[in-house]
């Protein structure tokens, strides 16, 4: 299949597209990746240029077509037990904390901002249930602006690619194999509850707040200082006070908020709302 070709300025319009609906900054250097991934929608389309296909997304009404949009250029890389480090220190140190604000009455809520195909939510409801917090007592949401892979987060039915962190124990009590295939238990399963939530809308942003913890990890990395400041003042507003950030371990908040107050244990650097 041969790609379109796309012209600088259409590119540039292509790109501003996506950065204001989504955040998402692509590079100079990344054209290329527009051009091959997007050809595939414009050749099935029958579209005869890219200028054609960015006047059908400005002007559909169906959101189906930004739906693929966003799908093709975001990057969905994921597994279970996911930066471990991260998941034993909120395990060991911080979750003790956060029930303890609860004082047994109300429930925990976590929330897994850009949880692409749900491993990383399922990975922190496993956790809770290992650490006997009783399913009645905690809360879980997960968010995606992909609709994508909140389809196969709902499905949950994973590869081995996904599950090969996974530790023996969780994987006996937790997942049926069959085949190359492994479904998660219904238990942890239904334990999550997904949305469609893009994090640089702050309307959208509103539907989720008064959490203890929000894991937003490996999605700041694809936005510039202006979309990341807009993404944690909002992340700000959802959590409670004292309440947690988890972002990814190659990730920063460094010109980005000194709203949130930076804490390390054992080398993990976490966000605190004080
Ligand atoms: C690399 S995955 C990270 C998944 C998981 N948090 C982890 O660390 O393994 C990044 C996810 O961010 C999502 N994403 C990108 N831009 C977004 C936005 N503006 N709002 C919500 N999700 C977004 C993508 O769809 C993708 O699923």
């Amino acid at each position: 299949m041969l790609n379109m070709p796309l012209g600088e300025a259409t590119f540039k319009d292509i790109r501003d597209y996506i950065y204001v609906n989504s955040g998402i900054y692509i590079a100079d250097s990344k054209k290329y990746l527009i051009e091959s991934r997007l050809s595939r929608i414009l050749q099935e389309k029958k579209l005869q240029s890219f200028e054609e296909y960015l006047r059908m997304i400005k002007f559909s009404s169906n959101g189906d077509e930004h739906v693929r949009l966003f799908d093709a250029v975001t990057t969905n890389e994921t597994y279970f037990f996911r930066e471990p480090q991260q998941l034993t220190v909120f395990a060991e140190e911080i979750l003790s904390t956060v029930l303890e604000q609860k004082k047994g009455v109300k429930k925990l809520r976590i929330w897994s901002a850009a949880c692409s195909s749900g491993e990383e939510p399922y990975t922190l409801s496993m956790i809770l249930l290992e650490k006997r917090v009783l399913p009645a007592k905690f809360e879980i949401y997960a968010s995606d602006l992909s609709e994508g892979v909140l389809t196969s987060a709902k499905r949950a039915v994973y590869n081995s690619y996904s599950v090969r962190n996974i530790p023996e124990p969780y994987m006996k009590k937790y997942f049926t194999n069959s085949s190359q295939s492994f479904a998660l238990h219904d238990s942890v399963k239904n334990s999550v509850n997904f949305m469609k939530v893009n994090l640089i809308d702050n309307k959208n942003m509103t539907s989720l707040r008064n959490m203890d913890v929000i894991f937003c990890r490996n999605v700041l990395i694809y936005f510039d200082t202006k979309a990341k400041q807009k993404v944690i003042s909002n992340l700000y507003d959802s959590l409670n006070p004292g309440g947690y950030l988890f972002i990814g371990q190659s990730e920063s908040l460094h010109n980005v908020t000194r709203a949130l107050r930076p804490s390390v244990i054992n080398k993990v650097i976490m966000y605190q709302k004080v």
